[in-house]
């Protein structure tokens, strides 16, 4: 997949902007707050029609402006599609469209194969279970639209019963009240059990392998579902999640009305790093564990080429958080997307000689929400 251009009117710290791109690397170079991970935002709202951090609309519209305005060409699975994202502010009013027409659900294909890297990806490994799992199906909604569905879908039927768990009624009213909430927890709850133990195992086989290639000598990686359905949650069929989810759930009665909300669900999952068979928020050194994140993200940059649609790579301020070694190794990703964005705050030499290897790119200089195309003399070339 890749993006062919794209226009931006009042979106964040941008008035006007039109942009062409083509496949391969993007550097987009910029000081700090000038508009960089603004314009990657506008890449992400144009391939979700959301925003990346499920911020409010109006937080996305140029300061005092009545509306902002996207529009840009995807090319995905050999079609091309135009996309038009735009918001009200007085009228409070959204309006998506693909190829001319007004849609209500934003889908362009079964999957959008986009990767993103954040600077706050790095600490995936040491940060806390929320974080790891919102992670997690940030990462697989993108995958699969229909896990987006069970996830919104099962979060409701949480926090419904969450509701009815802090009513101050007797045992027995809550436990009637919340058993029907119980059977939707289960029939969802699995499904999303299913897909992240499916995903998951993908993704770890490929990450021990991408660890052991890029860091030479490295201990063997694994990645590691933690859920209450145990450790062969990939192998189980759906009835036998339901029935494992079911008899737990149920022995959880008591409890749950003693403490008054839910205790027991794929809301409560997380994922676990290990190195050499240990846990390596708890052993690892930093730069390991941020290894093991890089290797995650070249196993999720593979694992959409498997599905014969190489991604779109998205990367905001990576690379000035890494050492030599592993920004070396984190350019070999690269190669394998489609089309890459990368935002950088000062070219260095460790880019500029694997850009002069690399064929297809093409470089943007971002000041003060303004673009500029630098073409490879480094002169501007027009001003987009
Ligand atoms: N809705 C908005 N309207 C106008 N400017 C905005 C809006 N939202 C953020 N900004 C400005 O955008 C700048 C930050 O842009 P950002 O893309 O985060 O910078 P960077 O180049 O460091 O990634 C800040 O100067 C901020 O004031
Ligand atoms: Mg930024």
């Amino acid at each position: 997949m890749y993006i062919k251009d794209l226009h931006l009117k009042y979106f964040r710290n941008y008035e006007k902007e039109e942009i062409n791109f083509s496949p391969g690397i993007c550097l987009i170079q910029g000081a700090n707050g000038q508009g960089k991970s603004n314009l990657l935002e506008a890449i992400y709202n144009l391939c979700f029609a959301h925003s990346f951090r499920n911020l409010k609309e109006s937080d996305l519209v140029y300061w005092n402006k009545p509306f902002y305005y996207l529009q840009g060409t995807l090319c995905l699975q050999q079609r091309f599609f135009k996309v038009e994202v735009g918001y009200d502010l007085l009228k409070k009013r959204k309006v998506v469209k693909i190829n001319g027409r007004n849609v209500k659900q934003f889908h362009l294909a079964e999957y959008c194969p986009v990767v993103f890297f954040l600077p706050e990806d790095l600490e995936l490994v040491r940060r806390g279970p929320e974080e790891r799992r919102r992670f997690l199906d940030r990462e697989i909604s993108q995958e699969s639209r229909l896990y987006g569905d069970l996830l919104s879908r099962y979060n409701r039927v949480v926090f419904q019963k969450n509701q009815v768990l802090k009513e101050k009624r007797s045992n027995k009213e809550i436990k009637e009240l919340t058993r029907p909430w119980n059977k939707q927890m289960v029939y969802f709850g699995s499904r999303i059990i299913q897909k992240r133990a499916q995903v998951l195992s993908t993704w770890s086989t490929l990450a021990a392998h991408n660890y052991s290639v890029l860091f030479k000598y490295a201990p063997e990686m694994k990645i590691v579902y933690n859920n209450f359905i145990g450790e062969d949650a990939v192998f189980a069929d759906i009835e036998e999640i339901e029935n494992r989810f079911y008899k737990e759930i149920s022995s959880w009665e008591e409890e749950e009305f003693k403490r008054g909300f839910s205790l027991l669900g794929p809301h409560r999952d997380d994922l676990t790093f290990l190195l050499d068979g240990r846990d390596a928020r708890r052993f690892a050194s930093h730069g390991q564990q941020r290894s093991a994140v890089i290797a995650l993200k070249a196993a999720q940059i593979q694992s959409y080429n498997k599905k014969n649609e190489k991604p779109l790579f998205i990367l905001d301020d990576v690379f000035s958080e890494l050492d030599e070694w592993r920004k070396q190794q984190c350019f070999l990703l690269l190669r394998d997307a489609e089309q890459v964005f990368l935002t950088i705050t000062k070219k260095d030499s460790c880019l500029d000689t694997f850009l002069e290897q690399t064929a297809c790119s093409s470089f943007l200089h971002v000041q003060e929400g303004k673009i500029l195309e630098i073409n490879s003399n480094g002169k501007n070339s027009t001003i987009c």
